[in-house]
């Protein structure tokens, strides 16, 4: 039998506007992540637009990505922006000593970089180097990105760009408490007020600075990078993975048993803690909620495909991942007064992709179908949502069946998100809207670990969801076991 489940949707109570940077994406220099995923060389035989190509940009585009977070991750602290511009091929050649210590060659640099981001039709994200690098190098990027005049303009359009770049977004190093410099936050709160300092761009512009946030639940960090520099800063990061097992052992992305779902989907709700306590450390010092906390990196985090370099952080993409996704963008949309950008790792073929590549093939993972079904949350406003849900459990893991979460669509739609964890049962619920019309889409598979492969990319999909109706103001639908749906009611 289906689980009974009620849920209440409060059109009348309006909150707050869920940010579409929630729906931001990384990429960084890492594995296969930019260099054969994203830019293979204007001299390459997989099809390309000035060296970009042209199957992933498409894909990105349709996927409207908000935001885009770049050059890393750890990859940050040791970027030094000069040796990637110029003439490519005289780019210095360094070792990537993060990521699998191979060669960087430094063909994608800024000017790859924010063409890119126009390209997709992405607000760029640029981490500075607060790690290994000077405040005057850092300040001298910022300049070179957006100055429209002086010699380090001058030296931006001599590269090909005359016009400044708009600058939305920077990052004052990361993981300041690991690969960004093992500090202690009272050292990093310094230095983020420091570097911060000479973040400096032209009257007119603005450039969002975010600090180095706390990994998972280390709430002391958020507190006094907050009470010493939250001042000083726009935003502030967290960092949170979810792995169904530990570091040492992390668990297969596929093959894994229903114990491992069961325990992946309950980790992964502890997102919903994270931000309270976050944002309570924030709000002593920010009750305004003036400064944003982004959730800077995010996703699934499993052992690498088997055969693959380790260093590559190279995985599987099933219909866990989509299901994951889905309980983590409604935590984020219930938490949307102060949770405001959120950068998914990685965009393509690191860890919980987008798209992955395989020369010049290319596959949709079921993480982009559900980050495609939610499109309709982008600064859609929040519509605060009651789910009473009976329990799913295996072995010691513990989670409700059902998620929900609700958003006013700008197209004036009322869009209402289910998820069923559950992979044996269904659910019924019965849902009071305003309304008179429903439609739906929904992402299921017939195994939990359903993957889209090469040659087979439409196993996991959306299809048009026939399982709801909707009358007299009551909506019932029925959910699949394990299952995304995302209805549109008018
Ligand atoms: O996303 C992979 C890595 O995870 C990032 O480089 C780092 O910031 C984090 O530890």
């Amino acid at each position: 039998t289906p689980h009974a489940v009620t849920v209440t949707v409060n059109a009348d109570r309006p909150g707050p506007v869920i940010d579409r940077r929630i729906f931001g994406q990384f990429a960084e220099h890492l594995g296969t992540g930019i260099y054969g995923g994203i830019w293979v060389g204007p001299n390459s035989r997989i099809p390309n637009t000035r060296g970009y190509r042209n199957d992933v940009v498409q894909a990105l585009k349709d996927l409207k990505v908000p935001l885009v977070r770049w050059p890393g991750g750890c990859f940050a602290d040791e970027y030094h922006w000069r040796e990637g511009i110029g003439p490519r091929g005289q780019r210095p050649v360094k070792i990537n000593t993060h990521w699998g210590g191979v060669t960087e060659d430094n063909a994608f640099g800024t000017h790859e970089f924010m063409d890119f981001a126009e390209m997709i039709g992405a607000e760029a994200y640029v981490s500075g180097n607060v790690g290994s690098g000077t405040p005057q190098e850092m300040a001298e990027w910022v300049e070179y990105m957006t100055a429209p005049a002086g010699s380090l303009a001058e030296l931006r359009a001599r590269n090909g760009r005359k016009t400044p770049w708009k600058l939305p977004y920077f990052g004052l190093g990361n993981e300041l408490w690991g690969c960004g410099g093992s500090m202690r936050v009272e050292y990093a709160a310094d230095l983020t007020r420091r570097y911060g300092t000479f973040v400096k761009v032209p009257a007119g512009t603005r450039t969002l600075k975010i600090a180095s946030g706390a990994n998972s639940g280390d709430y002391h960090w958020t507190d006094v990078m907050m009470r010493e520099a939250g001042k000083n800063v726009d935003g502030i990061g967290v960092h949170y993975y979810t792995l169904p097992g530990d570091w040492a052992h992390k668990g297969p992305a596929t093959g894994f048993d229903e114990a491992a779902w069961a325990r992946t989907l309950a980790k992964t709700r502890m997102m919903d803690e994270f931000i309270v306590r976050h944002s309570a450390a924030m709000d002593k010092y920010d009750p305004e909620k003036k400064v944003i906390l982004a959730l800077d990196e995010w996703g699934t985090w499993y052992d690498p495909t088997p055969g693959t370099n380790p260093g590559f952080l190279q995985q599987e993409n099933s219909l866990r991942d989509a299901i994951l996704a889905a309980i983590n963008i409604n935590i984020f949309s219930r938490h949307a007064d102060r949770v405001r950008m959120a950068n998914i790792a990685q965009m393509v073929n690191v860890l919980q992709a987008m798209i992955l590549t395989r020369d010049a093939q290319m596959v949709l993972t079921p993480t982009y179908h559900a980050f495609k079904m939610y499109i309709p949350f982008q600064d859609a406003t929040a519509i605060p949502v009651e789910i009473n849900s009976p329990w799913y459990s295996k072995d010691q893991w513990v989670l409700p069946a059902v998620d929900a979460a609700a958003a006013r669509g700008r197209d004036g739609k009322l869009y209402v998100a289910l998820v069923n964890a559950d992979p044996n049962r269904g659910a019924s619920l019965d849902i009071a809207v305003p309304g008179s019309r429903v439609s739906g889409t929904i992402l299921t598979a017939d195994r939990m670990d359903a993957t889209n492969e090469f040659g087979r990319p439409e196993a996991v999909t959306p299809r048009a969801f026939d399982g709801a109706s909707l009358s007299g103001g009551t909506l019932r639908a029925s959910l699949p076991p394990k299952s995304l749906v995302m209805l549109a009611i008018e």
